[in-house]
């Protein structure tokens, strides 16, 4: 865990990072991001002492990192940045191994970890061979990666690793990142300008402005209750439209859906979804359990009117749970024929319904907004 407590920095007068405080939980990837000139670039160093504090603390795992030394603490923390930092005069190999080998850490374990490396990167090894300067930039941010984890460090600092790359080899890196982090479940610290790639990557994104954190949260709820006027702008309106994993069946299903009893008779049943303008019934139990759904298109003519609701419910239909994506739902609304889906939670008790035009109507919003 690091944890920053009233870290402040100043140069000369002029104050840079203002009394900024949060943990960074272990294993999971964490995002900085903000304006040019926020301060991202400084926050990072701080946490390997490539800069140092005006005031407060920075701890890992409750140590004060000013009490460690300086050279130990960043053989410990790998670190990307967007130049890549290789030495040009030294090959992929040597530039990778480079840390390992001050550590001392034997021949052959090297060579295997580096093989090892080159495969979670998706370079060939032939490659090891070659200069910096024979590389393409996405090979060259892969090898920045691979040298990063050659020491196996627990934590990873990356600044922008991403940004001067093509928007292909860009999203190919963040994948093979996912791809990393899901395996190796380090604490990596990731500065970027760009919100989408926040988003995609990190378990919490950190909004700096002018040196201050504005709001530290996962993407859900940053984009779906930015704290300030600052985030709402910097997500952008239509922000939350570009991740639709992130919007839940519980934001845009139906709240109290309509419903009986299975005791009812299905002359009270027509009559209620005449009275609601609805053309079914959701049948539940006194407790909200849900026991089947009823169409008013099963009925005809007046002769079931003295039957029970529980003679002609549909107890075979699909539910969604809140929690599901409307990407989930989408692919669901496409492949059956009925329009309604009841939304149940793990007891079955139901809590919404979502109709084919409450989907239009919520997907329809994005080109609403977008003309705001
Ligand atoms: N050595 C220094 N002396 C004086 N001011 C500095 C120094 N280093 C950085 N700054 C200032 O501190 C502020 C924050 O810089 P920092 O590099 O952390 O920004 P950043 O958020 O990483 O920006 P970018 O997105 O452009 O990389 C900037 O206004 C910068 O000009
Ligand atoms: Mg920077």
């Amino acid at each position: 865990m690091i944890k920053f407590n009233k870290v402040n920095k100043k140069y000369k007068s002029t104050a840079i990072i203002k009394d900024l405080s949060f943990t960074l939980d272990d294993g999971k990837l964490i995002s900085i991001i903000g304006e040019s000139g926020c301060g991202k670039t400084t926050t990072l160093k701080m946490i390997n002492r490539l800069i140092e504090p005006t005031s407060g603390e920075i701890t890992i795992h409750g140590k004060d990192i000013k009490t460690i030394n300086e050279i130990k603490l960043r053989r410990k923390i790998g670190y990307v940045i967007q130049q890549t930092g290789l030495f040009p005069h030294m090959t992929i190999r040597d530039n990778i191994e480079i840390i390992a080998k001050l550590e001392k850490m034997p021949k052959e374990k090297r060579i295997q970890r580096v093989s090892e490396l080159m495969e979670m990167v998706d370079l060939k090894e032939e490659l090891l061979d070659r200069y910096p300067n024979e590389l393409s930039g996405g090979q060259l941010q892969r090898v920045g990666i691979a040298r990063a984890f050659m020491t196996n460090p627990d934590i990873i600092l990356m600044d922008e690793p991403f940004s001067a790359l093509d928007p292909m080899s860009r999203e190919a890196l963040q994948d093979e990142l996912l791809k990393i982090q899901e395996k190796e479940k380090k604490t990596i610290v990731f500065v970027t300008h760009d919100m989408d790639e926040a988003i995609k990557l990190s378990d919490k994104i950190a909004i700096m402005d002018q040196g201050r954190l504005v709001q530290y949260d996962t993407p859900e709820m940053i984009l779906k209750h930015p704290a300030t006027e600052f985030v709402k702008n910097f997500v952008g309106k239509k922000r939350i439209w570009s991740s639709p994993e992130l919007i839940k069946v519980k934001d845009i299903m139906i709240e109290h859906p309509v419903t009986c009893r299975k005791t009812n008779s299905i002359f009270y049943c027509l009559n209620k979804m005449r009275m609601n303008k609805v053309d079914s019934l959701m049948v539940t139990t006194e407790e909200k359990k849900l026991e089947g759904i009823l169409y008013a298109a099963t009925f005809t003519n007046e002769k079931y009117n003295m039957k029970k609701a529980k003679d002609f419910m549909e107890e075979d239909y699909l539910s969604v749970h809140p929690e599901d994506s409307i990407v989930d739902l989408a692919k669901l609304v496409s492949d059956i024929k009925t329009a309604t889906i009841p939304v149940v939670d793990n007891n079955n008790i139901l809590c919404g319904l979502i109709t084919r035009s409450s989907l239009v109507t919520a997907l329809s919003q994005q080109f609403i907004e977008e003309e705001e």
